[in-house]
């Protein structure tokens, strides 16, 4: 999503890119070391479309390399690998609640941090460097921003927090109606489930493999286009993105995996609101091309 890439290049650092992985659709884990170099500084792991990453192997490359993690966990509030929640593994996460996310502000986010020092740093930068004791001289010593949330928008966000699990839980029975209604479709693919994760389903993305479907993924979204059914195309990597090559990132090297996920993949609906009937519809509609 390219709005991790520009967080990086506002800092003047310079993104590089690992390819995903097949299975989870996140950043391939053993491909991250060849990408470190001596100016490296950081690992910044995407928790996609509400999965998220091997943080086990993030943390001991981070630990062996001496790189901070800052997690973008956008997309995966309440997401959970091994019992421990989505931005709980790292120096500093973001999330984002805007509004197609699972809580939401309209617009706006949320950054958290363990550490002290960051955090006054994030308040004093978001505030555009006014000085935290208070004092109003109008003079300042960084460069800030004004990424200040207004109160009333975080009182909103507040009552979110309080109905993110009944979101959560809205979320994740649909995608598993989706899983259930599709399992005997071949050739729809989803990330996979597994024990040491727990996926809050932000999105209800699937990857077609058209040999086995027998259509491709564009196939299906006219398709469903025609029955009055709303479909979005998953993310272009960042590979394939001019801003960054301009920007000075490299573009080479193998991102197969990320290719083939936005030629293969699309976004079902996935409002928190769906009924059952709803998504048995779309789902007859896939089966019946
Ligand atoms: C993975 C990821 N990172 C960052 C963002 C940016 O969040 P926001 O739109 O709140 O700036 C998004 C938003 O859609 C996202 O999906």
């Amino acid at each position: 999503m390219i709005a991790s890439a520009f967080a990086v290049a506002y800092t003047g650092a310079i993104p590089v890119f690992v390819d995903a992985d097949k299975e989870t659709w996140n950043i391939d884990v053993t491909k991250i070391e060849e990408k470190i170099t001596a100016r490296t500084k950081a690992i910044m792991p995407v928790h996609i479309f509400g999965l998220m990453c091997d943080m086990d192997a993030i943390t001991a490359i981070a630990k062996k390399y001496k790189l901070f993690i800052l997690e973008d966990a956008a997309e995966a509030h309440g997401a959970e690998f091994k019992a421990r929640k989505a931005g709980s593994f790292s120096d500093m996460a973001a999330f984002s609640f805007f509004a197609n996310k699972n809580i939401t502000t309209g617009e706006g986010g949320m950054v958290v941090t363990n550490d002290e020092a960051i955090y006054n740093k994030a308040r004093y930068h978001k505030n555009l460097c006014f000085p935290l004791d208070g004092n109003r001289n109008y003079t300042h010593d960084e460069i800030g921003f004004n990424y200040r949330m207004s109160n009333v928008i975080a009182a909103i966000g507040l009552a979110q927090v309080e109905k993110s699990d009944i979101y959560k839980g809205l979320r994740i029975k649909n995608n598993s109606l989706y899983r259930e209604y599709l399992k005997d479709v071949p050739g729809i693919i989803f990330q996979p489930l597994h024990v040491d994760y727990l996926n809050v389903c932000w999105m209800n993305a699937i990857v077609i493999d058209p040999v086995k479907y027998g259509h491709t993924k564009d196939e299906l979204m006219l398709f469903l286009k025609e029955h009055g059914i709303d479909t979005r195309l998953l993310f272009n990597g960042m590979h394939n993105q001019k801003s960054l090559k301009e920007f000075g990132c490299s573009m080479a090297g193998d991102y197969s995996v990320s290719d083939w996920l936005t030629q293969n993949g699309l976004y079902l609906p996935s409002a928190s609101n769906l009924s059952e009937e709803q998504i048995t519809g779309i789902c007859k509609l896939i089966a019946t091309l």
